[in-house]
This record gives C-alpha cells, structure tokens and sequence, in this order.
C-alpha cells in the first residue's frame, strides 16, 4: 500500500507519496507542490531535504552507524583494503579474488601522469595550498583526456574512473614535491596502492624511502574511513555539477573545492593547527572550551559536531583507536594527541556540547595520525581528498544512471527590490 502525506494551505490541499528507503527512512516527494499550492520547500542548509535516491551509503546519525552498500564501516575497516572498497563503492560489490586483480592492476596501469601535466605544477606558487593545486590539475585533466569525456559512454566513463583513482596519489604527491622544491618522483609500480603514495611523497632521486608496513596500513584505513559519507556538501557538489552533463574530471574538480573548506575536509588542518596552538601558546583547554561556546566569539571547536550524527561519528572511534596503536607502534609520544583526548573529555561533560549533541567527528583525531606518519599539515585535506574519490565517482555514475536525475537548480524566495525604475547615471544622487 502506498504512503501519502497531506498538506492544507488556504482552501488547497495536496496528497503526496511518500517513499520509504530500504532501511525505512521516509521521504515526501513534494514535485507538484508549486504547481498545485504555489508554495515551494524553504530548507537553508538542506538541512531536511533529500536531492536523491541513493544506495550507496547509509547513515543512522542518530545510532552512530555508518555503511558502505550495507557492510559496516567497523568491518571494512578490520577487514578490506581501500582499493577493495573502492571496488565496492564503485561496482556495489565486494570484488572476487579475481576482480581485485584486475582492478588493481588497471589503476597501476595509469599511475603515471602525462608529462605535460607536470608543466602545469611549475606555474603555481611554491606556497600554493596543495588542495587549490589539486582541483587544477584534477580539473585539467579533461583537456589531456579529450578521448573520454563521453558521460553517456561506459567505456569512457570506467577508464576516467581508472585514471582518476590511478593518478590522485601521484598529483597530490607532486603538489607536495612542489611545494618543497623537490623534483617529481614516478610511481613504482611493485608497491601497494598507499606505499607508492608514500614513496612519491618521501623517496627523492638520490635517496630511496623505505615504507614502513604501520604507515602505509594507517593510511589505507584513513583511505577507508573516507571514502564515501552520502549526500555530504562535496558529494552533493559533484551530483550538481556533474547533473549539468559537466564531465567526470570537472565534477570530480568541483568536489575537491568543495571539500578544501574548514566546515567539511578542512577541518583535519584546523583540528590539528588548533592543538598546536593551543600547546605552544600554553592554553588551558577549558578556558578555550569557553571561547568555543561564546555566541561573541567565533572559535569553534574543530573536530566536533557533524550535521548527520547526533551520537559519536562511528569513523572517530575507530581512528581514535588507531591513534593509539600507531603511535605505540612508530614509538611516538604526542603531546596532541593528549590534548584532544583533554578536550573531549571535558566537551563531552560539559551541558553546551551535550545538549547540542556535539561529539568528535571524523576529523579530530584523523590529523594525530597523519601528523605521526610524517604527512604535513597542508596535505591532510589532500589525503581526505583521495579517500572520498571512489565515493564521489560512486555517486555520479549512480546519478546518471537515474531515470529521475534532472539537472539540480534549487528555487528561491526572493526578498530583494521590486521592479524600480531605472535612473540614468548623471542623475543618481
Ligand atoms: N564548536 C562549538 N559550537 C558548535 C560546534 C563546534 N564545533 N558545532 C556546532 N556548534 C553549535 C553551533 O554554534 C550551534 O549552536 P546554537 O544552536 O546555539 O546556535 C549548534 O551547535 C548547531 O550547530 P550548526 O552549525 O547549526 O550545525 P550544522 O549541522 O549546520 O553544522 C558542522 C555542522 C559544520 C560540522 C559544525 O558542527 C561545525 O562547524 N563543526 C566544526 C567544524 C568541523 O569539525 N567540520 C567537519 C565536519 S565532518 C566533515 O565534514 C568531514
């Protein structure tokens, strides 16, 4: 039996369905409503607006649980390599033996970037933010692969996915290397997908980088732990552009920007630019508690809150763990990692973060571990970056392949002048 939900406004009323998901969250289609009523939906923020039917991830932010195509985030974590679940993510399966394979041996094929992309490094700052690095040459990925733009094409579209998940380490490394003034390393091919990230990163030409088995595992779970989180603000960015018929690398582009604010992926850097602060000014946790909950102040508490969850981010128990076992195994004390663990502490007693239902979220102790494993500060977001890529490629291949996918233009109410008459310049006062 179909649901229906029904709204009166004035003298006229409207029946609309109501679709259930398969884990029973409920959504009101509300298509007809301008047309029938002369209302639209007011939702800043969509904080209560679905722009699609997914399945690929599911979120209870309210039971703190997070899956990916129905395995949870807790299993994948213990159990799976990030290319196996970006298999997942891409194709909704967990691959055989066999298709792991192959997968893994496409993206090797195309780790390389072409040569003429590395041109484009030199004309950027030395200090450019990798992240504003990153888009750029993501974006101008489109005019050295002119061959597979097609978004109507398969073909075309699976060897763009190839590339793009084979070339993000090797782009991002070289935005580092740039930024250092290092010359650019090839991949190595011999090595595992996050170990040749870290041989681009810290081999140079005359000195080899020996990768440490702890760090390139921490790695691909963080890898993991980011790979997708539904309709979040960058994700959505890629489903909107891309609904333009934008091509994958400039949809994938667009998502990099999206990400690189300190409210989604930025926030790693701020948690961590925070806790250094906060230790070399000597600052007393509790008294920087207080100037996160001052309304007169705008310091928040990076690394706390999140939008879906209303219980712990089920990623921040699991990195937080991670944290510990990784350091005990570099031998590493830190100091940050003791002043997060501080300020949690006293946020998760403290009335303003309770009631507010404010608990870490993925980014608070997910720059501990970066910070431990060498990664600078200006990269952290570059590494969120490359673990979402399967995700936002997951969700604009499903975005296509929706009958209902119509491009995304939101409405407005607005509030500005109404019609004036125009005044030539010579008489404007
Ligand atoms: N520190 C202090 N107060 C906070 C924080 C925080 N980190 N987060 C939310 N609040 C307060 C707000 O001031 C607001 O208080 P009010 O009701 O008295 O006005 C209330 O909690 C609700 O906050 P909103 O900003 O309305 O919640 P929203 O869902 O829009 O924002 C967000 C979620 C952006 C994540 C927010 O919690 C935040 O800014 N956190 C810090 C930045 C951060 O860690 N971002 C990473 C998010 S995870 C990710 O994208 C990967």
């Amino acid at each position: 039996m179909s649901e229906t939900a029904k709204l009166v406004y004035g003298d006229k009323s409207l029946e609309m369905k109501v679709t259930r998901g398969s884990e029973d969250e409920l959504g009101v289609e509300i298509g007809a409503l301008r047309a029938k009523t002369g209302l639209i939906t007011l939702d800043p923020g969509f904080m209560n607006t679905g722009s699609c039917q997914s399945a690929v991830t599911f979120i209870d932010g309210d039971k703190g649980i997070l899956r990916y195509r129905g395995y949870s985030i807790e299993e994948l974590a213990e159990k799976s390599s990030f290319l196996e679940v970006s298999h997942l993510l891409l194709e909704g399966e967990l691959p055989t033996k066999a298709q792991l394979d192959t997968f893994t041996s496409r993206v090797k094929l195309h780790t390389m970037l072409h040569e003429d992309v590395k041109r484009f490094y030199k004309g950027f700052p030395k200090d450019a933010h990798p992240m504003a690095v990153l888009s750029a040459v993501c974006g101008a990925l489109s005019t050295f692969y002119q061959d597979s733009l097609d978004i109507d094409d398969p073909a075309q579209v699976d060897i763009s996915t190839v590339r793009l998940i084979a070339k993000f380490p090797t782009m991002a490394a070289c935005s580092y290397k740039h930024s250092i003034g290092q010359p650019f390393l090839y991949p190595v091919n011999a090595h595992d997908y996050t170990s040749n990230f870290l041989h681009m990163m810290f081999a140079t030409p005359c000195e080899g980088y020996e990768v440490s088995p702890v760090v390139s595992k921490a790695l691909d779970l963080l890898l993991i732990l980011h790979a997708d989180h539904e309709q979040n603000c960058s994700t959505s960015t890629v489903r909107l552009v891309g609904s333009s018929q934008a091509n994958l690398f400039a949809s994938i582009s667009a998502g990099v920007n999206a990400l690189w604010g300190p409210l989604h992926g930025g926030a790693n850097q701020a948690v961590i630019e925070m806790l250094d602060q906060i230790e070399s000014e000597g600052l007393d946790g509790r008294k920087y508690l207080e100037r996160c909950k001052d309304r007169n102040d705008t310091t928040r508490l990076m690394g706390f809150g999140h939008r879906v969850y209303k219980n712990f981010d089920p990623r921040a128990k699991i990195i937080k763990k991670a944290c510990g076992e990784v350091l005990g195994q570099l031998k590493k004390q830190s100091r940050l990692l003791d002043i997060a663990a501080e300020l949690e502490e006293v946020a998760l007693k403290d009335d303003y973060f309770v009631s507010r239902k404010l608990y870490p979220n993925v980014d608070f102790y997910s720059g501990i571990i970066y910070k431990a494993i060498g990664i600078p500060v200006n990269m952290f977001t570059v590494l969120f970056a490359m673990g979402r890529l399967p995700g936002w490629i997951a969700h604009w291949k499903e975005m296509h392949k929706d009958p209902a996918t119509k491009i995304g233009r939101p409405r407005q109410v607005y509030t500005g002048a109404t019609e004036r008459k125009y005044t030539p310049i010579a008489e404007r006062k």
